[in-house]
């Protein structure tokens, strides 16, 4: 049952695509989300990650079951409501970036906040603060065209932790990027998890998920299990050292000390 802890809470989830055949995209899932965990997503192609990512992210709303985001059940929302929660708790980083063509950098990452009453020049001032923690200040002028696909993830990730939303969402983050943005934008997640937000992350890539706490393992739509990484602390130990920095001090201590 969720309590006020959880995040995130899906119950008996089914999510059937009919377009001919109906294609069971999710198939049953039920998964607490914890606040402040940060959890990884896996599976191979097809298994339902992005359509749960769609679900949790407000996009769209279970065939079966329920979705509770931030206490609220999603599919019992209107449209309007709907928006409004998903301009409130959720940051959503999509594999396609979905940045808009015509607006600069700093536009794209302020945008976000027109739904939430924020006045025009502290919209832009956040939105330059958020384009610098991304490292792109000299690039707040420039269109996405203008700029490379590292660049124009970071400027998504802004853009979806520009509300301070409590969930982050990232569906593939780390897709086409080479290795140091990779490693930036990781070391982002890891922060801003330090700071309490909850992050699901969707990844084909076991580094990026040992980042998590965990690791769900989508199968045909079914959670096929779940893979816990904060108990052993010892085979984290090793995997960790190549990781380099930045990530060791956001634990509240506990046993994890070297
Ligand atoms: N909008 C849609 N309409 C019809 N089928 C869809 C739609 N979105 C996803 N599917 C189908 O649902 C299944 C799961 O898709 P998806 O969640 O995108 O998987 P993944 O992100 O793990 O690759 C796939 O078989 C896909 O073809
Ligand atoms: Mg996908």
């Amino acid at each position: 049952m969720a309590t006020s802890d959880t995040a995130v809470s899906l119950s008996n989830v089914r999510k059937t695509y009919r377009i001919g055949e109906p294609v069971h995209a999710l198939d049953g899932v039920s998964l607490e989300v914890p606040q402040g965990s940060y959890t990884a997503i896996m599976g191979p192609s097809g298994s339902g990650k992005s359509t749960l990512m769609n679900l949790v992210g407000c996009l769209d709303t279970p065939t079966e079951g329920t979705v509770v985001v931030g206490g609220r059940e999603v599919g019992a929302l209107g449209d309007r409501e709907r928006t409004r929660l998903r301009g409130t708790e959720v940051g959503f980083v999509f594999q396609t970036f979905n940045l808009m063509p015509r607006l600069n950098a700093v536009e794209n990452v302020a945008l976000p906040q027109l739904f939430q009453n924020v006045g025009r020049s502290e919209r832009r001032e956040r939105a330059r603060a958020l384009l610098e923690r991304v490292g792109l200040a000299d690039r707040a002028d420039h269109q996405p065209n203008e700029l490379s696909g590292g660049q124009r993830q970071r400027v998504a990730l802004a853009r979806a932790l520009v509300n301070d939303p409590a969930i982050v969402l990232a569906d593939e983050p780390s897709g086409n990027l080479d290795t140091d943005t990779e490693a930036d934008i990781l070391d982002l997640f890891d922060e801003f998890h330090g700071g309490g937000t909850t992050m699901l992350v969707v990844t084909h890539e076991r580094h990026v998920a040992e980042r998590a706490d965990r690791i769900v393992h989508l199968l045909d739509g079914k959670i096929e299990r779940i893979e816990d990484l904060e108990g052993s602390s010892e085979s984290r130990a090793g995997s960790a050292a190549g990781r380099g920095t930045g990530r060791e001090g956001r634990r509240n201590g506990g046993g994890d000390a070297e």
